[in-house]
């Protein structure tokens, strides 16, 4: 199959590449040559490569620059996916387009989050630029899957990983890190092998959540961290209040992988296993 990848270099595409290659012809395009803000340049590459199947993760992903460059992360993360979706749907590709947990409130259900649960774009300009944009892939491309992924972390970072490593050098007797915010830390390498089962169902529309099995706060993720790699850091709980970002962060975030069940498809990895084995074949700084 060919493989078309929007956002190819970043950290997420990084990772599909080095993953579906092995069994797929991967086409990586990413900015400047396939921009995602120009529907004519998304359209030709497309036209030029002529995939089976585009995976769009290009994206405005640093979601505290989101609060204040709010047109960019609009053109990007909702105009830009609109872009793809309409070429895809002019050129008969399969769209599997990449989306966040952010898109939810934050608010605890009191179950993790269904991809039949009424999303919001909660409180941050990147989950509502993110959400807008998944409402436009399934306006305009209505056999589009659209995959929502949470707390990425891949070879190259930049992510929680490579931060909590970089802290934990030494250099400092305590680290504090938030303790009620819970999610599902989720390895780029697991989303990938899973991308190889999904690109074999073409049938597979709508919402699809994709992360690791397992809930986490970030304090339970830096200790495992740590844990993995034996580095004796003192890591200290503190409160999302004791550290306040621009963005607000969901303090409850972690998503129900409910399709893939429905689908008897394989479940994803537990967030433990999977940081275990992104340590042994996937870390690169
Ligand atoms: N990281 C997370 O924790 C996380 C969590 C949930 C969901 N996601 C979603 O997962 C997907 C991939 O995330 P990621 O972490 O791999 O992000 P990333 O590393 O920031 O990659 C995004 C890529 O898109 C490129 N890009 C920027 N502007 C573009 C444009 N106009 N046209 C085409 N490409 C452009 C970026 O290039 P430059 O680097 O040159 O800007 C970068 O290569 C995104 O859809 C994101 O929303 C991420």
């Amino acid at each position: 199959m060919k493989i078309m990848l929007t956002g190819g270099r970043g950290m997420l595409g990084r990772t599909l590449t080095s993953v579906l290659k092995t069994s797929h012809e991967v086409l990586v395009t990413d900015y400047p040559e396939a921009d995602i803000t120009d529907y004519f340049s998304i359209s030709k590459a497309i036209s030029c490569c002529r995939p089976d199947v585009v995976i769009h993760c290009a994206a405005k992903t640093q979601v505290d620059l989101c609060e204040t460059e709010v047109v960019s992360a609009y053109n990007l993360n909702a105009y830009g996916a609109a872009n793809v979706a309409r070429a895809c749907f002019e050129h008969s590709v399969k769209l599997i387009a990449i989306s966040t947990d952010y898109v939810f409130s934050g608010e605890n259900p009191g179950h993790a989050w269904r991809e039949d649960d009424i999303a919001t774009g909660g409180n941050t300009v990147y989950g509502q630029s993110k959400f807008l944009g998944e409402k436009m892939i399934m306006g305009l491309c209505p056999d589009a899957l659209i995959c929502r992924l949470a707390w990425l972390y891949g070879a190259g970072g930049p992510s929680f990983v490579h931060s909590i490593l970089k802290l934990a050098d030494g250099s400092r007797p305590q680290l504090k890190v938030v303790n009620d915010q819970i999610g599902n830390p989720t390895s780029c390498l697991a989303v990938a092998k899973h991308m190889r089962i999904l690109i074999e169902h073409p049938e597979l529309k709508g919402i699809c959540h994709l992360t690791c099995e397992g809930e986490a706060s970030w304090y339970d993720f830096a200790r495992e961290i740590c844990r993995i790699n034996g580095v004796n850091q003192d890591i200290v709980p503190c409160s999302t209040a004791e550290f306040p970002r621009p963005a607000p962060r969901p303090a409850f975030s972690c998503l129900d992988n409910a399709l893939l069940r429905e689908h008897d498809l394989p479940p994803m990895p537990h967030w433990k296993k999977a940081l275990e084995n992104f340590f042994i074949r996937g870390f690169v700084w």
